[in-house]
């Protein structure tokens, strides 16, 4: 229209694409690119309607593209974020905003803590720990990372083609399994690994832990109080004190889903010889990464089933909330309460804060988190659960039970698969629900919860629908999700491999990690995009925001032919899943 003014225009067209969307490719993306490109005058114009909380890129209902660095800085923690956002891309390179680049810190096969720890397979979870930490420090140059490593891709870790796996091969996977501790520093604008660092180790599928909580040395674990390593590591969380929370989410790909199982994924009950309890493993597992001798924990009132995730909140009275997410079709959101309290003088003490306590599971027709507690809820004991060790081993099963037909005498309310959970500095709870094709949930949403009285102690909360993926929002199937220092949530899309690129999921091309600030709208915008078939996982910021840590998973995950790889990220040769660290941010 003659003489309109871009802001007007602006307008009208965000208003006419939400009566008549068009054709994904053509429409949000597209039009915050152009609109980060050229934004500098509405971003200023902004800038003096922030209200000191995170800016939201909004101003008068226009989304600018680009979130103005002036009210960013007014917000409390780290530095304020500006970037112009991305295009959907199928290249096969971790792909940035102009000024952001990135350091590969370690790749499979890689070299953590000596010729017999390389770094595993399939990196997920990451979290950074400031070498300062435990004095209160926030040192965001020099630190301590943890990532997971979450499964073996057999074609190149064992290089198993078919037949029965030898134990050769089984042991290769095992090592490939778990989680690397590594010292990393910056120097300049550079991140890099710490050889020979005095935390530098592997815990692997073989690594000895403690059992904690009703399960340990109970009939349903075989007497153990001790189990043979950690396995199909996800995600995590980090506690108040400095250790890590580490997921084991697909454990039944292993030594099957419950003793009695004749056949796993990874085939490694064709080690008869060397077989462990299934029951041992899908746990939450924790880890001191500032004691290399300390041995890790799976702490059995968390509950076994397919951990995602562990997100971590103390409450006032300061017990400690651990939120997790059982990562499966028709599945539950679960919490777990402590009995004791955070003492910010007793870190030792503290780690005992997860060995007692109550698991509750999220009922969402009543709003009412259920205790899955054998002595005061007959519901189990009537329906053969033999006792709150019994309840903890069989979760999933407990979670399940109902006293009648409406979906609010369900114990857990079943999901459309929750991926990560993250709690937002004003404590509400944001859960990713991938997607539910037996739902026709394609592309997967945000939920948002509240617990009652904001108090993470309550039985009764509320929730809503924060974002939906979509051609809508320019997301689809959010799994990992992080808030940097500045509130602003990070979500990272795990489109599955065989599936980016194609039908409905074509125009999101490869998966990416996208920026929805907090503090007004619903929009995202795009930040990276990842290799070909690959994820983004375990975003974690440093404390003052600078840099933003990613570990790429599953480069090129549907190569057939290992001479002829889908993906050759990072070296040009074979693909490698590696942890990189991101500089840029302001
Ligand atoms: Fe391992 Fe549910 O992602
Ligand atoms: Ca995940
Ligand atoms: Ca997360």
């Amino acid at each position: 229209m003659a003489n309109e003014p871009d802001v007007v225009r602006i307008k009208r067209e965000k208003r006419e694409q939400q009566v008549d969307p068009a054709p994904a490719s053509l429409t949000r993306r597209r039009f915050l690119t152009f609109l980060g490109a050229g934004s500098a005058a509405l971003a200023a114009g902004s800038a003096g309607t922030s209200t000191g909380t995170p800016t939201n890129g909004v101003e008068g209902g226009v989304a600018v593209g680009k979130i103005p660095e002036a009210q960013a800085a007014q917000s409390s923690g780290g530095a304020g974020l500006s970037f112009t956002p991305i295009e959907p891309t199928g290249e096969d390179d971790v792909v940035l905003p102009e000024g952001f680049k990135y350091d590969v810190l370690r790749k499979w096969g890689d070299d953590v803590a000596g010729d017999d720890a390389p770094y595993g397979y399939n990196n997920d979870f990451v979290a950074y720990f400031p070498i300062d930490a435990l004095d209160g420090g926030q040192n965001s140059q020099d630190g301590i990372l943890w990532v997971n490593h979450e499964y073996p891709d057999p074609k190149w870790v064992s290089e198993y083609q078919d037949g029965d796996k030898t134990p050769e091969q089984i042991d290769q996977e095992k090592a490939s399994v778990g989680g690397s501790i590594f010292r990393v520093r910056r120097q300049g604008d550079t991140w890099e690994f710490v050889e020979d660092d005095q935390y530098n180790r592997r815990i692997d599928a073989t690594t000895p832990m403690d059992l904690t909580g009703p399960a340990a040395g109970s009939e349903e674990m075989e007497g153990a109080d001790e189990a043979i390593g950690t396995l199909a590591n996800c995600g995590g969380g980090i506690t108040p004190w400095n250790t890590v929370l580490t997921c084991e989410e697909n454990f039944q790909d292993y030594y099957g889903e419950s003793s009695g199982a004749d056949e796993s994924r990874y085939r490694w009950l064709d080690d008869s010889d060397n077989t462990q309890p299934p029951e041992h493993y899908g746990w939450i597992v924790e880890v001191d990464p500032f004691d290399p001798e300390s041995k890790p924990r799976k702490h059995t009132w968390l509950g076994r089933l397919r951990h995602e995730n562990a997100a971590v909140r103390l409450s006032d009275r300061g017990r400690v909330v651990v939120y997790t997410g059982h990562d499966q079709e028709d599945q539950c959101i679960y919490k777990f309460v402590s009995s004791g309290t955070f003492d910010p003088n007793d870190r030792e003490a503290n780690s005992d804060l997860l060995t007692d306590g109550m698991l509750y599971v999220a009922n969402f027709a009543s709003g009412r988190w259920n205790a899955l507690d054998y002595e005061n809820n007959s519901i189990f004991g009537d329906n053969g659960f033999a006792s709150q060790a019994d309840i903890l081993v069989r979760a999933f099963e407990a979670a399940a039970l109902t006293e009648g037909e409406e979906p609010e005498n369900r114990v857990g309310t079943p999901l459309d698969r929750c991926e990560d959970i993250e709690v937002a500095s004003d404590g509400t709870v944001y859960a990713a629900l991938t997607n539910n094709e037996k739902h026709g949930n394609f592309y997967g949403q945000i939920l948002r919860i509240s617990e009652s009285g904001n108090d993470p102690e309550a039985e009764e909360f509320t929730f809503e629908v924060f974002a939906a993926g979509g051609p809508q929002s320019g997301f689809a199937s959010p799994d990992n999700l992080h808030f940097d220092p500045d509130g602003n949530l990070w979500i990272i899309t795990d489109i599955s491999s065989g599936k980016l690129n194609k039908g409905i999921y074509e125009t999101f091309q490869n998966n990416g990690a996208f920026v929805l600030p907090t503090g007004g709208g619903r929009d995202v915008y795009q930040f990276a995009s990842g290799p070909v078939e690959s994820e983004l996982t375990g975003p974690f910021f440093t404390p003052d925001g600078s840099t933003l840590f990613l570990a790429i998973q599953h480069p090129g995950e549907e190569t057939k032919d290992t001479n002829d790889p889908t993906s050759t990220w990072p070296d040009g040769d074979i693909p490698r899943p590696a942890v990189i660290a991101i500089t840029g941010f302001a």
